[in-house]
């Protein structure tokens, strides 16, 4: 596990975002895995930032999202599925079709769990998984607890992820939606390099418990410790607990 600590979000995010955009030059066919929520806004926008200044390319690029909330239409405002075209798919050259979310209006949910773990292990599987972290420990949606084996399947979210992302259904917990379909811990385990990024004093004692208390199913995010090769980035608020707690 490679801790990096950035003095501030700003560098924090954009080291994370120099990584991913180190992987699309050296594959020729990048797999990237994405993530959602307000810490990776930032670094979507530094991504696009490249892609007009830099030229940083995503035309030979697939992704797959971590998740998608159950019963939203994909064009509401909330949907991942918005999410990801407003912040990177239409604003870089992804192909259209290329950008994966699971889709949480299909009729047969299993069926697609089950179809997005397939497509997942037909594009070769994810080279580079960008993570984020929730104050329930979830990464993705796999709230406590998520068996470090499990794999792409809906859950029913946590009340506390639910009040995490009221703010973006006008600060109405019971608007967010009660499940959600996420990658399993086993799945994101399943990727061939792990990015974690978290920033901000509210993120410390989750990280602190994930990255140093014993690793359990009750904090799908301690999982991330089991991967050979893991860089987590947080900036010095994210990493204040850590560090106060490392050397005991
Ligand atoms: C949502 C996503 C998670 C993400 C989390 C962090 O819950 N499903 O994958 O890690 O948001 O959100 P934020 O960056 O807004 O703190």
């Amino acid at each position: 596990m490679n801790i990096i600590i950035a003095p501030d979000a700003e560098q924090a995010v954009a080291q994370a975002a120099a990584i991913v955009a180190a992987e699309i030059h050296a594959r020729a066919r990048p797999v990237l895995g994405l993530a959602t929520g307000r810490t990776m806004e930032r670094l979507y926008a530094l991504l696009v930032a490249d892609h007009e200044n830099a030229g940083l390319d995503f035309s030979t690029a697939t992704s797959f999202n971590l998740d998608e909330y159950v019963g939203l239409p994909k064009e509401a405002p909330q949907s991942y599925h918005t999410y990801m075209h407003e912040h990177l798919f239409d604003r870089v050259n992804m192909r259209a079709g290329y950008g994966h979310l699971p889709n949480g209006t299909a009729p047969d949910l299993d069926a697609e769990c089950a179809a997005y773990e397939e497509l997942i292990r037909a594009s070769g599987g994810i080279d580079l998984q960008l993570l984020g972290i929730g104050e329930t420990g979830h990464i993705g949606f796999n709230e406590p607890p998520s068996a470090f084996d499990t794999r792409t399947r809906a859950v029913e979210l946590d009340p506390v992820t639910r009040a995490q992302n009221a703010e973006m259904f006008g600060g109405d917990a019971t608007a967010v939606p009660e499940y959600a379909l996420t990658m399993g811990v086993g799945t994101i385990l399943d990727a061939e390099r792990l990015l974690l990024l978290a920033v901000g004093k509210g993120k410390a004692d989750i990280i602190r418990k994930a990255l140093l208390d014993p690793m359990t199913p009750d904090v799908s995010a301690s999982a991330v410790r089991l991967h050979p090769d893991c860089t987590i980035i947080l900036d010095d608020d994210a990493a204040a607990e850590w560090r106060a707690h490392k050397s005991e």
